[in-house]
Protein backbone atom coordinates (compact mmCIF):
# COMPACT_ATOMS: atom_id res chain seq x y z
CA UNK A 1 0.00 0.00 0.00
CA UNK A 2 2.77 2.73 1.06
CA UNK A 3 4.95 2.49 -2.01
CA UNK A 4 1.47 3.27 -4.48
CA UNK A 5 0.66 6.27 -2.05
CA UNK A 6 3.94 7.70 -2.54
CA UNK A 7 4.22 7.60 -5.74
CA UNK A 8 0.69 9.53 -5.64
CA UNK A 9 1.96 11.72 -3.45
CA UNK A 10 4.86 12.65 -5.73
CA UNK A 11 2.31 12.66 -8.35
CA UNK A 12 -0.04 14.95 -6.66
CA UNK A 13 3.01 17.36 -5.67
CA UNK A 14 4.27 17.46 -9.32
CA UNK A 15 0.55 18.23 -10.87
CA UNK A 16 -0.53 20.92 -8.44
CA UNK A 17 2.93 22.64 -8.41
CA UNK A 18 2.27 23.05 -12.27
CA UNK A 19 -0.91 24.39 -11.85
CA UNK A 20 -0.07 26.95 -9.21
CA UNK A 21 0.47 29.92 -11.48
CA UNK A 22 -3.17 29.45 -12.84
CA UNK A 23 -4.89 29.01 -8.96
CA UNK A 24 -5.61 31.82 -6.90
CA UNK A 25 -6.58 29.82 -3.77
CA UNK A 26 -6.37 30.30 -0.23
CA UNK A 27 -4.38 28.29 1.64
CA UNK A 28 -7.49 27.07 3.11
CA UNK A 29 -9.17 25.83 0.38
CA UNK A 30 -5.75 24.29 -0.76
CA UNK A 31 -5.52 22.76 2.44
CA UNK A 32 -9.12 21.20 2.37
CA UNK A 33 -8.92 20.66 -1.74
CA UNK A 34 -5.64 18.16 -0.27
CA UNK A 35 -7.49 16.37 2.37
CA UNK A 36 -10.23 15.61 -0.25
CA UNK A 37 -7.96 14.10 -2.75
CA UNK A 38 -6.08 12.08 0.05
CA UNK A 39 -9.30 10.95 1.37
CA UNK A 40 -10.26 10.18 -2.82
CA UNK A 41 -7.24 8.15 -3.08
CA UNK A 42 -6.87 6.07 -0.13
CA UNK A 43 -10.38 5.40 -0.90
CA UNK A 44 -9.82 4.02 -4.72
CA UNK A 45 -7.16 2.56 -3.35
CA UNK A 46 -9.29 0.36 -1.59
CA UNK A 47 -10.89 -0.08 -4.43
CA UNK A 48 -8.42 -1.82 -6.51
CA UNK A 49 -8.83 -4.68 -8.72
CA UNK A 50 -8.78 -7.96 -6.53
CA UNK A 51 -6.84 -11.10 -8.18
CA UNK A 52 -8.37 -14.55 -8.13
CA UNK A 53 -5.70 -15.71 -5.89
CA UNK A 54 -6.48 -13.57 -3.09
CA UNK A 55 -10.05 -14.23 -3.23
CA UNK A 56 -9.10 -18.02 -2.77
CA UNK A 57 -6.48 -16.93 0.47
CA UNK A 58 -9.76 -16.10 2.55
CA UNK A 59 -12.11 -14.21 3.72
CA UNK A 60 -10.95 -10.67 3.53
CA UNK A 61 -13.10 -9.57 1.04
CA UNK A 62 -16.66 -8.27 1.73
CA UNK A 63 -17.03 -6.10 -1.12
CA UNK A 64 -17.35 -8.77 -3.25
CA UNK A 65 -20.63 -10.46 -4.74
CA UNK A 66 -20.82 -13.40 -2.05
CA UNK A 67 -22.53 -15.88 -5.88
CA UNK A 68 -19.70 -14.33 -7.64
CA UNK A 69 -17.05 -15.50 -5.20
CA UNK A 70 -18.34 -18.91 -4.73
CA UNK A 71 -18.72 -19.46 -8.41
CA UNK A 72 -14.76 -18.12 -8.90
CA UNK A 73 -13.59 -20.89 -6.50
CA UNK A 74 -15.36 -23.58 -8.32
CA UNK A 75 -14.55 -23.32 -11.96
CA UNK A 76 -15.22 -25.69 -14.72
CA UNK A 77 -13.31 -25.82 -17.86
CA UNK A 78 -14.87 -27.28 -21.75
CA UNK A 79 -12.91 -26.93 -24.68
CA UNK A 80 -14.56 -26.08 -28.14
CA UNK A 81 -13.12 -26.93 -31.20
CA UNK A 82 -13.93 -27.01 -34.85
CA UNK A 83 -11.95 -30.72 -35.23
CA UNK A 84 -13.44 -32.29 -32.67
CA UNK A 85 -10.04 -32.14 -30.51
CA UNK A 86 -12.64 -30.73 -28.13
CA UNK A 87 -15.44 -31.33 -25.69
CA UNK A 88 -18.27 -29.62 -28.22
CA UNK A 89 -17.65 -29.04 -31.07
CA UNK A 90 -19.74 -25.82 -31.40
CA UNK A 91 -20.09 -22.98 -28.72
CA UNK A 92 -24.09 -23.34 -28.39
CA UNK A 93 -23.25 -27.21 -27.62
CA UNK A 94 -21.23 -26.40 -25.41
CA UNK A 95 -23.52 -23.86 -23.65
CA UNK A 96 -26.37 -26.45 -23.72
CA UNK A 97 -24.44 -28.62 -21.82
CA UNK A 98 -23.99 -25.83 -18.78
CA UNK A 99 -26.99 -27.06 -16.43
CA UNK A 100 -29.85 -23.76 -15.62
CA UNK A 101 -29.35 -22.12 -12.83
CA UNK A 102 -25.74 -22.49 -13.13
CA UNK A 103 -23.59 -21.16 -9.93
CA UNK A 104 -20.25 -22.17 -11.51
CA UNK A 105 -17.97 -20.24 -13.27
CA UNK A 106 -17.81 -21.69 -16.74
CA UNK A 107 -14.83 -21.30 -19.44
CA UNK A 108 -15.29 -22.52 -22.44
CA UNK A 109 -12.21 -22.22 -24.07
CA UNK A 110 -12.57 -21.86 -27.43
CA UNK A 111 -10.38 -22.89 -30.25
CA UNK A 112 -9.20 -20.57 -33.16
CA UNK A 113 -11.49 -21.12 -36.02
CA UNK A 114 -14.65 -18.75 -37.55
CA UNK A 115 -18.18 -20.08 -35.36
CA UNK A 116 -20.60 -18.65 -37.60
CA UNK A 117 -23.31 -19.09 -35.33
CA UNK A 118 -25.94 -16.87 -33.35
CA UNK A 119 -26.00 -16.99 -29.78
CA UNK A 120 -28.01 -16.08 -27.25
CA UNK A 121 -26.94 -16.50 -23.19
CA UNK A 122 -30.19 -16.68 -21.65
CA UNK A 123 -30.43 -14.82 -17.81
CA UNK A 124 -30.52 -18.26 -16.60
CA UNK A 125 -26.77 -18.86 -17.42
CA UNK A 126 -24.75 -16.44 -15.87
CA UNK A 127 -20.68 -16.86 -15.22
CA UNK A 128 -19.84 -17.86 -18.17
CA UNK A 129 -16.49 -17.04 -19.61
CA UNK A 130 -15.20 -17.09 -23.70
CA UNK A 131 -11.84 -17.63 -23.57
CA UNK A 132 -9.93 -17.65 -26.98
CA UNK A 133 -6.25 -17.79 -27.92
CA UNK A 134 -4.57 -14.24 -27.89
CA UNK A 135 -2.27 -15.23 -30.87
CA UNK A 136 -5.08 -16.43 -32.78
CA UNK A 137 -8.54 -15.36 -31.44
CA UNK A 138 -11.77 -17.22 -32.41
CA UNK A 139 -14.29 -15.39 -34.39
CA UNK A 140 -17.79 -16.00 -33.96
CA UNK A 141 -20.16 -14.09 -36.79
CA UNK A 142 -23.11 -13.65 -38.41
CA UNK A 143 -24.92 -10.89 -40.41
CA UNK A 144 -28.52 -10.55 -39.43
CA UNK A 145 -29.88 -6.93 -39.45
CA UNK A 146 -32.90 -5.50 -38.19
CA UNK A 147 -34.92 -6.11 -41.44
CA UNK A 148 -33.93 -9.75 -41.64
CA UNK A 149 -37.33 -11.57 -41.15
CA UNK A 150 -37.37 -13.52 -38.01
CA UNK A 151 -38.54 -17.38 -37.19
CA UNK A 152 -42.08 -15.60 -35.78
CA UNK A 153 -42.46 -14.03 -39.87
CA UNK A 154 -41.85 -10.51 -38.21
CA UNK A 155 -38.46 -8.23 -38.34
CA UNK A 156 -35.50 -9.03 -36.31
CA UNK A 157 -35.37 -5.30 -35.23
CA UNK A 158 -32.00 -3.80 -33.82
CA UNK A 159 -32.37 -5.99 -30.90
CA UNK A 160 -32.37 -9.64 -32.36
CA UNK A 161 -29.94 -8.59 -34.96
CA UNK A 162 -26.95 -9.97 -32.61
CA UNK A 163 -24.53 -12.01 -33.49
CA UNK A 164 -23.85 -12.72 -29.57
CA UNK A 165 -26.54 -11.79 -27.02
CA UNK A 166 -25.84 -12.14 -23.62
CA UNK A 167 -29.01 -11.77 -21.36
CA UNK A 168 -26.78 -13.55 -18.15
CA UNK A 169 -24.77 -11.52 -15.42
CA UNK A 170 -21.11 -12.06 -14.97
CA UNK A 171 -20.32 -12.59 -18.52
CA UNK A 172 -16.03 -12.45 -19.16
CA UNK A 173 -14.99 -12.71 -22.89
CA UNK A 174 -11.43 -12.67 -23.23
CA UNK A 175 -9.10 -12.79 -26.93
CA UNK A 176 -12.73 -13.00 -29.23
CA UNK A 177 -13.60 -11.50 -32.02
CA UNK A 178 -17.30 -10.22 -32.07
CA UNK A 179 -18.64 -9.68 -35.80
CA UNK A 180 -21.98 -8.51 -37.47
CA UNK A 181 -20.57 -8.28 -41.71
CA UNK A 182 -24.05 -7.05 -42.58
CA UNK A 183 -22.97 -3.69 -44.23
CA UNK A 184 -24.29 -0.04 -43.89
CA UNK A 185 -25.91 1.21 -47.11
CA UNK A 186 -26.33 5.24 -46.32
CA UNK A 187 -30.07 5.82 -46.83
CA UNK A 188 -31.14 2.25 -46.25
CA UNK A 189 -33.37 1.30 -43.42
CA UNK A 190 -33.20 -1.18 -41.22
CA UNK A 191 -29.59 -2.05 -41.55
CA UNK A 192 -29.04 -2.21 -38.00
CA UNK A 193 -26.76 -4.94 -37.12
CA UNK A 194 -25.53 -5.55 -33.82
CA UNK A 195 -22.36 -7.85 -33.27
CA UNK A 196 -22.82 -8.34 -29.60
CA UNK A 197 -25.45 -6.98 -27.61
CA UNK A 198 -24.77 -7.11 -24.09
CA UNK A 199 -27.76 -7.01 -21.31
CA UNK A 200 -26.55 -8.83 -18.26
CA UNK A 201 -24.82 -6.77 -15.66
CA UNK A 202 -21.17 -7.16 -14.08
CA UNK A 203 -19.93 -8.16 -17.42
CA UNK A 204 -15.98 -7.87 -18.75
CA UNK A 205 -14.17 -7.53 -21.74
CA UNK A 206 -10.68 -8.66 -22.25
CA UNK A 207 -8.42 -7.83 -25.69
CA UNK A 208 -12.03 -7.90 -27.55
CA UNK A 209 -13.00 -6.87 -30.91
CA UNK A 210 -15.81 -6.41 -32.14
CA UNK A 211 -16.57 -5.71 -35.76
CA UNK A 212 -19.32 -4.48 -37.48
CA UNK A 213 -21.27 -1.15 -39.43
CA UNK A 214 -24.27 0.30 -38.02
CA UNK A 215 -25.01 -0.48 -34.51
CA UNK A 216 -22.25 -2.97 -34.12
CA UNK A 217 -22.20 -2.97 -30.00
CA UNK A 218 -25.29 -2.72 -28.24
CA UNK A 219 -24.15 -1.87 -24.71
CA UNK A 220 -27.27 -2.34 -23.29
CA UNK A 221 -27.36 -2.10 -20.13
CA UNK A 222 -25.62 -3.22 -16.59
CA UNK A 223 -22.78 -2.35 -15.48
CA UNK A 224 -19.68 -3.18 -18.37
CA UNK A 225 -16.08 -3.37 -18.43
CA UNK A 226 -13.99 -3.09 -21.61
CA UNK A 227 -10.00 -3.29 -21.86
CA UNK A 228 -7.92 -3.40 -24.73
CA UNK A 229 -10.63 -3.75 -27.09
CA UNK A 230 -11.01 -2.69 -30.62
CA UNK A 231 -14.40 -1.47 -31.58
CA UNK A 232 -15.15 -0.80 -35.87
CA UNK A 233 -18.25 0.87 -37.26
CA UNK A 234 -20.62 3.16 -39.42
CA UNK A 235 -23.06 4.73 -37.65
CA UNK A 236 -24.12 4.86 -33.74
CA UNK A 237 -21.59 1.80 -33.22
CA UNK A 238 -21.54 2.02 -29.85
CA UNK A 239 -25.06 2.72 -28.75
CA UNK A 240 -27.25 1.68 -25.83
CA UNK A 241 -27.81 2.13 -21.63
CA UNK A 242 -25.17 0.90 -19.84
CA UNK A 243 -22.98 2.36 -17.36
CA UNK A 244 -19.56 1.09 -18.63
CA UNK A 245 -15.87 1.68 -18.73
CA UNK A 246 -13.73 1.81 -21.50
CA UNK A 247 -10.46 1.83 -21.10
CA UNK A 248 -7.12 1.43 -23.48
CA UNK A 249 -9.93 0.67 -26.59
CA UNK A 250 -9.12 1.78 -29.67
CA UNK A 251 -12.11 2.93 -31.59
CA UNK A 252 -12.60 2.57 -35.19
CA UNK A 253 -14.76 4.88 -37.54
CA UNK A 254 -15.40 3.55 -40.63
CA UNK A 255 -18.34 6.04 -41.65
CA UNK A 256 -18.59 7.00 -45.54
CA UNK A 257 -19.93 10.75 -44.33
CA UNK A 258 -20.96 12.13 -41.59
CA UNK A 259 -21.82 9.47 -38.30
CA UNK A 260 -21.85 9.21 -34.43
CA UNK A 261 -19.28 7.19 -32.47
CA UNK A 262 -22.08 6.57 -29.71
CA UNK A 263 -25.73 6.91 -29.06
CA UNK A 264 -25.82 6.95 -25.48
CA UNK A 265 -29.21 6.30 -24.23
CA UNK A 266 -30.11 7.79 -20.66
CA UNK A 267 -33.68 8.40 -20.14
CA UNK A 268 -33.65 9.91 -16.81
CA UNK A 269 -31.62 12.00 -14.63
CA UNK A 270 -32.30 10.13 -11.79
CA UNK A 271 -30.01 7.08 -13.83
CA UNK A 272 -26.80 6.43 -13.28
CA UNK A 273 -26.07 4.80 -16.79
CA UNK A 274 -23.45 6.42 -19.63
CA UNK A 275 -20.08 5.45 -21.19
CA UNK A 276 -17.06 6.50 -19.80
CA UNK A 277 -14.20 6.88 -22.77
CA UNK A 278 -10.25 6.54 -20.85
CA UNK A 279 -6.74 6.42 -22.87
CA UNK A 280 -8.24 5.23 -25.68
CA UNK A 281 -8.11 6.06 -29.29
CA UNK A 282 -10.25 7.74 -31.89
CA UNK A 283 -9.54 7.09 -35.42
CA UNK A 284 -10.70 5.80 -39.10
CA UNK A 285 -12.88 7.30 -41.85
CA UNK A 286 -15.62 9.77 -42.60
CA UNK A 287 -16.67 12.93 -40.12
CA UNK A 288 -17.56 11.93 -36.85
CA UNK A 289 -19.36 12.96 -33.62
CA UNK A 290 -17.85 12.02 -30.37
CA UNK A 291 -22.08 11.31 -29.44
CA UNK A 292 -25.41 11.96 -30.19
CA UNK A 293 -28.15 12.25 -27.63
CA UNK A 294 -30.36 9.50 -28.13
CA UNK A 295 -31.97 9.56 -24.60
CA UNK A 296 -32.56 13.56 -23.28
CA UNK A 297 -29.87 12.64 -20.73
CA UNK A 298 -27.32 11.23 -22.67
CA UNK A 299 -24.14 11.32 -20.80
CA UNK A 300 -20.72 10.22 -22.60
CA UNK A 301 -17.02 11.38 -21.22
CA UNK A 302 -13.89 11.18 -22.95
CA UNK A 303 -10.70 11.45 -20.94
CA UNK A 304 -6.93 10.96 -22.05
CA UNK A 305 -8.19 9.83 -25.14
CA UNK A 306 -6.51 10.81 -28.93
CA UNK A 307 -8.99 12.08 -31.12
CA UNK A 308 -7.80 12.01 -34.70
CA UNK A 309 -9.29 14.87 -37.78
CA UNK A 310 -12.10 12.66 -38.34
CA UNK A 311 -13.82 14.52 -34.97
CA UNK A 312 -16.41 16.95 -35.98
CA UNK A 313 -15.17 20.23 -34.31
CA UNK A 314 -18.52 20.76 -32.59
CA UNK A 315 -18.02 17.54 -31.18
CA UNK A 316 -21.93 16.65 -30.35
CA UNK A 317 -25.04 16.44 -31.53
CA UNK A 318 -28.13 16.72 -30.05
CA UNK A 319 -30.00 14.98 -32.30
CA UNK A 320 -32.23 17.86 -33.49
CA UNK A 321 -33.35 17.91 -30.18
CA UNK A 322 -32.47 21.08 -28.24
CA UNK A 323 -33.99 20.46 -25.47
CA UNK A 324 -31.18 18.17 -24.49
CA UNK A 325 -28.82 20.76 -25.29
CA UNK A 326 -29.09 21.58 -21.31
CA UNK A 327 -29.52 17.84 -20.64
CA UNK A 328 -27.12 15.81 -21.46
CA UNK A 329 -23.46 15.34 -19.90
CA UNK A 330 -21.07 15.77 -22.36
CA UNK A 331 -17.68 15.72 -21.17
CA UNK A 332 -14.04 15.50 -22.09
CA UNK A 333 -11.06 15.61 -19.92
CA UNK A 334 -7.03 15.95 -20.98
CA UNK A 335 -7.69 14.39 -24.44
CA UNK A 336 -5.04 14.69 -27.19
CA UNK A 337 -5.27 14.64 -30.76
CA UNK A 338 -6.43 17.44 -33.75
CA UNK A 339 -9.93 16.05 -33.05
CA UNK A 340 -9.64 17.15 -29.69
CA UNK A 341 -9.50 21.03 -30.00
CA UNK A 342 -12.51 22.46 -28.10
CA UNK A 343 -12.79 25.51 -29.90
CA UNK A 344 -15.56 24.36 -32.51
CA UNK A 345 -17.73 22.44 -29.61
CA UNK A 346 -21.08 23.19 -29.47
CA UNK A 347 -21.49 25.50 -26.19
CA UNK A 348 -23.28 22.81 -24.24
CA UNK A 349 -20.05 19.95 -24.08
CA UNK A 350 -18.38 20.39 -20.79
CA UNK A 351 -14.60 20.69 -20.28
CA UNK A 352 -13.89 18.89 -17.21
CA UNK A 353 -12.09 19.95 -14.39
CA UNK A 354 -10.44 17.33 -12.17
CA UNK A 355 -12.90 17.03 -9.47
CA UNK A 356 -15.45 16.31 -12.50
CA UNK A 357 -13.79 13.93 -14.35
CA UNK A 358 -12.93 12.05 -11.10
CA UNK A 359 -16.05 10.00 -10.76
CA UNK A 360 -15.41 8.29 -14.16
CA UNK A 361 -11.91 8.01 -14.30
CA UNK A 362 -11.86 4.88 -12.40
CA UNK A 363 -13.14 1.12 -12.32
CA UNK A 364 -15.30 2.39 -9.41
CA UNK A 365 -17.39 4.36 -12.18
CA UNK A 366 -18.73 0.55 -12.45
CA UNK A 367 -18.83 -0.59 -8.72
CA UNK A 368 -15.85 -2.50 -9.96
CA UNK A 369 -14.97 -3.85 -6.28
CA UNK A 370 -17.91 -5.97 -5.89
CA UNK A 371 -17.21 -7.86 -9.22
CA UNK A 372 -14.27 -7.36 -11.86
CA UNK A 373 -11.57 -9.75 -11.03
CA UNK A 374 -8.37 -9.63 -12.72
CA UNK A 375 -7.34 -12.33 -14.96
C1 LIG B 1 -4.09 -9.41 -24.21
O1 LIG B 1 -3.36 -8.94 -25.30
C2 LIG B 1 -2.04 -8.59 -24.99
C3 LIG B 1 -1.42 -8.01 -26.23
O2 LIG B 1 -2.14 -6.86 -26.61
C4 LIG B 1 -1.30 -9.84 -24.49
O3 LIG B 1 0.01 -9.48 -24.13
C5 LIG B 1 -2.04 -10.41 -23.29
O4 LIG B 1 -1.45 -11.62 -22.91
C6 LIG B 1 -3.47 -10.67 -23.63
N1 LIG B 1 -4.20 -11.05 -22.43
C7 LIG B 1 -4.74 -12.24 -22.26
C8 LIG B 1 -5.47 -12.46 -20.98
O5 LIG B 1 -4.69 -13.12 -23.10
C1 LIG C 1 -25.82 -13.69 -44.84
O1 LIG C 1 -24.94 -14.80 -44.90
C2 LIG C 1 -25.52 -15.94 -45.47
C3 LIG C 1 -24.55 -17.09 -45.30
O2 LIG C 1 -23.25 -16.73 -45.73
C4 LIG C 1 -25.88 -15.65 -46.91
O3 LIG C 1 -26.49 -16.80 -47.51
C5 LIG C 1 -26.84 -14.47 -46.94
O4 LIG C 1 -27.10 -14.10 -48.28
C6 LIG C 1 -26.28 -13.29 -46.20
N1 LIG C 1 -27.33 -12.28 -46.08
C7 LIG C 1 -27.13 -11.03 -46.40
C8 LIG C 1 -28.31 -10.12 -46.22
O5 LIG C 1 -26.06 -10.62 -46.84
C1 LIG D 1 -37.04 8.85 -13.37
O1 LIG D 1 -37.01 7.55 -12.83
C2 LIG D 1 -37.49 7.45 -11.52
C3 LIG D 1 -37.23 6.06 -11.02
O2 LIG D 1 -37.59 5.10 -11.96
C4 LIG D 1 -38.98 7.84 -11.50
O3 LIG D 1 -39.45 7.78 -10.20
C5 LIG D 1 -39.13 9.25 -12.05
O4 LIG D 1 -40.48 9.55 -12.16
C6 LIG D 1 -38.46 9.37 -13.42
N1 LIG D 1 -38.47 10.75 -13.83
C7 LIG D 1 -38.83 11.14 -15.05
C8 LIG D 1 -38.75 12.59 -15.34
O5 LIG D 1 -39.21 10.35 -15.90
C1 LIG E 1 -7.97 24.86 -32.56
O1 LIG E 1 -8.81 25.27 -33.61
C2 LIG E 1 -8.78 26.66 -33.85
C3 LIG E 1 -9.84 27.00 -34.87
O2 LIG E 1 -9.78 26.13 -35.95
C4 LIG E 1 -7.38 27.07 -34.26
O3 LIG E 1 -7.33 28.46 -34.46
C5 LIG E 1 -6.40 26.68 -33.17
O4 LIG E 1 -5.08 26.93 -33.59
C6 LIG E 1 -6.53 25.20 -32.83
N1 LIG E 1 -5.72 24.89 -31.65
C7 LIG E 1 -4.84 23.91 -31.63
C8 LIG E 1 -4.12 23.73 -30.36
O5 LIG E 1 -4.61 23.21 -32.60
Amino acid sequence: MAPTIHFQLILFLIISLSFLPLKLCSTLDRQLDYKNWISWNVENHRKEVKTISQLAAGGSDKSLDVRLRKAEMNKVRISVSQDRTGDFKTIREALDSTPLYNNRRVILMIKPGVYREKIMIPRTLPFVTFLGDSSDPPTITGNDTASVTGRDGLPLKTFQSATVAVEANYFVAVNIKFENTAPHEIGSIGGQAVALRISGTKAAFYNCSFYGSQDTLYDHKGLHYFNNCFIQGSVDFIFGSGRSLYENCYLNSIAKKVASLTAQKRTNSSLSSGFSFKDSKVTGSGLIYLGRAWGDYSRVVFSYTFMDTIVLPQGWSDWGDPKRDSRVYYGEYKCSGAGSNITGRVTWARVLTDEEAMPFLGTYYIDGDTWLLSS
